[in-house]
C-alpha cells in the first residue's frame, strides 16, 4: 500500500542556463555563466550553455513528450538575463518565451513549478558588484515583480532560489562556479544579500496575490566520520551548519545560527546583517524545497578515502566552507557511487526529511523534494534505448525513502526527478547526464531512457515499485 497521498505532486525539473541554449536570442544577453564559461579551464571541456539542448526552441515538443510519459509537474526557472537583460528594462520577448511555455504546460494538464533564481544573474550585474552588493536584493525583488506581472495569473508555485548554498559558497568563495570568484568575504556577503533577497521577493510576491511561495535549498546530512571522536563532531557540527543551518535558521526562524556566527568571527568573518534584515528574511512560506543527492562523511583530521568528487575543471578552486576549510570529506569506500563518483545512500534521504521536521517543527512548512536523481554514463545502444538501470534503481530507492520518512510523520507534498534531459551541468558540462531522457548533443534528438519509462510507471502506480 503506498503511503504517498493522492495529491502528491509528481514532476521533472530543469533549470534555464542548463537547457534553454539561445544564449543570445532575442535580446537576452550574458548571464554569469555565459560569462564564465569564457574563462580557460573554468568548464570541462570548454563546454558553454551557448546552445546545450536548445529547449528555448524545441519547448512544445519537450513538454508533449512530459505529457506522454504522464508527467504531471514541471519545475523550471526563468533567465534574470532573459527576463531583464543587462539587468535593465524587461525585455518583452525573454518573458513571451515563459508565457507560452507555460500556456503550453496548462494545456497539457501539467503544473508549473516556477523557480526564480537558478544561479544565472545578469553578468552586468555581476559587473556592478553581484551579490556582495545589498541594492542586488532589492533589483531582484522588482524582477521577480516583472515575473510575477506577467506569469501570475497562471503560475501558482513560485520558487525565490535554487540551492543558494551553491550561488553564495561555490560562488564567491570557492570559485567552482559563476562568478568563479575566491573571496569568502564576498561569498558571505552573497549568503546574506540572496536571504534578504528571499525575504523582500516573498513579501513583494504576497502583495501582488501570489499563492504558493517557497524557497529550494540543498540540504546534506553532516554523519561524523567517527562518532565517538569530538574533533569529527565538531566537523559534522561545522558542516551541518555552514550548509544547511545558515540557509534554513534565517528563512524559517529569522535568526543565523549563533556557533557558525562565532565560529566565522574567529576567522575574522562578520556577515553584512543591518538592523530589521532578519525580519525580512523571515516571511511565512508555504512549502520549502529540499534538494539532495547524497549525504556527506566528514572528518575534521586529514583523513584519505574515495572522498566527494570534484568537478574535473583545470581552474584551481578554494573552500567553500569559510572557517571550516580544514575539514574533510573521507567518503565511504562501502557505498555504491553514481557515475559522477556520488554516494549512494536513499537510507540519508529518509534521515534527513524526518530529522528536518524534528529540529524546525512547527517552523517547517510541507516539504517537496525539489530535485533528486543521479548522472550516469548512458549510452544509445542498439534498440534504440537507453538501459540506464543504475539510474532506475536510484529512483525506485529514493522515491521508497521519500515514502519511508512519510511513513515516518515527514510532511512530504512532491517530487521532483532531476532532470527531465540531459543538459549542462554547470562545472562538469555535458560530460554528466542526469535526464530521464537522453539528449544527442549532436543532432538534438530526445530518447527516453528505461528511467523515465519507469518513473513514469511509478508515477501511474502513485508507488516505487508496480
Ligand atoms: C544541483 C543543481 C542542479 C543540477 C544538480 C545535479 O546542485 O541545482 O542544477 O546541476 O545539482
Amino acid at each position: 500500500m503506498s503511503s504517498f497521498p493522492s495529491d502528491f505532486v509528481w514532476g521533472a525539473a530543469t533549470a534555464a542556463a542548463q537547457v534553454e541554449g539561445a544564449a543570445h536570442e532575442d535580446g537576452k544577453l550574458d548571464s554569469v555563466w555565459d560569462a564564465f564559461a569564457r574563462v580557460p579551464g573554468a568548464i570541462a571541456h570548454g563546454d558553454t550553455p551557448e546552445v546545450s539542448v536548445d529547449h528555448y526552441h524545441r519547448m512544445p515538443a519537450d513538454v508533449a513528450l512530459m505529457a506522454e510519459l504522464g508527467i504531471p509537474a514541471y519545475r523550471f526557472s526563468v533567465s534574470w538575463a532573459r527576463v531583464q537583460p543587462g539587468g535593465a528594462a524587461p525585455n518583452p520577448a525573454g518573458l513571451d518565451f515563459y508565457s507560452r511555455l507555460v500556456d503550453e504546460l496548462l494545456g497539457h494538464d501539467i503544473l508549473p513549478f516556477l523557480t526564480l533564481y537558478h544561479w544565472d544573474l545578469p553578468q552586468a550585474i555581476e559587473d556592478d558588484g553581484g551579490w556582495t552588493r545589498r541594492d542586488t536584493a532589492a533589483r531582484f525583488a522588482d524582477y521577480a515583480a516583472t515575473v510575477h506581472e506577467v506569469l501570475g495569473d497562471r503560475v501558482r508555485h513560485w520558487t525565490t532560489f535554487n540551492e543558494p548554498w551553491c550561488s553564495s559558497m561555490l560562488g564567491y568563495a570557492a570559485g567552482e562556479h559563476a562568478p568563479g570568484r575566491r573571496e569568502p568575504a564576498a561569498a558571505l556577503a552573497a549568503l546574506h544579500h540572496q536571504h534578504l533577497a528571499h525575504g523582500l521577493t516573498v513579501r513583494r510576491l504576497r502583495e501582488l496575490g501570489a499563492e504558493r511561495i517557497g524557497i529550494a535549498p540543498n540540504l546534506t546530512t553532516a554523519v561524523p566520520a567517527d562518532p565517538a571522536d569530538p574533533v569529527d563532531l565538531d566537523a559534522a557540527r561545522r558542516i551541518d551548519g555552514l550548509f544547511n543551518r545558515m540557509f534554513l535558521d534565517p528563512v524559517l526562524l529569522g535568526r543565523y545560527p549563533a556557533d557558525i556566527l562565532a565560529d566565522l568571527a574567529a576567522a575574522g568573518h562578520r556577515l553584512p546583517i543591518e538592523d530589521g534584515d532578519l525580519g525580512i528574511i523571515r516571511q511565512p512560506i508555504d512549502f520549502i524545497g529540499v534538494n539532495h543527492y547524497h549525504d556527506d562523511l566528514v572528518s575534521g583530521r586529514f583523513k584519505d578515502g574515495p572522498g566527494g568528487s570534484t568537478a574535473p575543471q583545470d581552474r584551481v578552486y578554494a573552500s567553500p566552507y569559510p572557517s571550516a576549510e580544514f575539514v574533510t570529506f573521507p567518503g565511504r569506500a562501502e557505498l555504491p557511487r553514481t557515475g559522477m563518483g556520488w554516494e549512494v545512500n536513499p537510507a540519508g534521504l529518509t534521515e534527513l526529511l524526518v530529522r528536518l521536521g524534528e529540529e524546525y517543527g512547527e517552523a517547517l512548512p510541507p516539504m517537496y523534494i525539489t530535485e533528486n536523481g543521479a548522472a550516469y554514463d548512458d549510452e544509445v545502444t542498439a534498440d534504440g534505448a537507453v538501459h540506464d538501470a543504475g539510474r532506475t534503481a536510484f529512483l525506485r530507492e529514493h522515491i521508497t525513502a521519500v515514502e519511508a520518512a512519510i511513513a515516518r510523520g515527514a510532511d512530504v507534498r512532491g517530487y521532483f526527478v532531476w532532470s527531465l534531459l540531459d543538459n549542462f551541468e554547470w562545472a562538469w558540462g555535458y560530460q554528466e547526464r542526469f535526464g530521464i531522457v537522453h539528449v544527442d548533443y549532436a543532432t538534438q534528438r530526445r530518447t527516453v531512457k528505461d528511467s523515465g519509462l519507469a518513473y513514469a510507471e511509478m508515477i501511474r502506480a502513485k508507488a516505487p515499485a508496480a
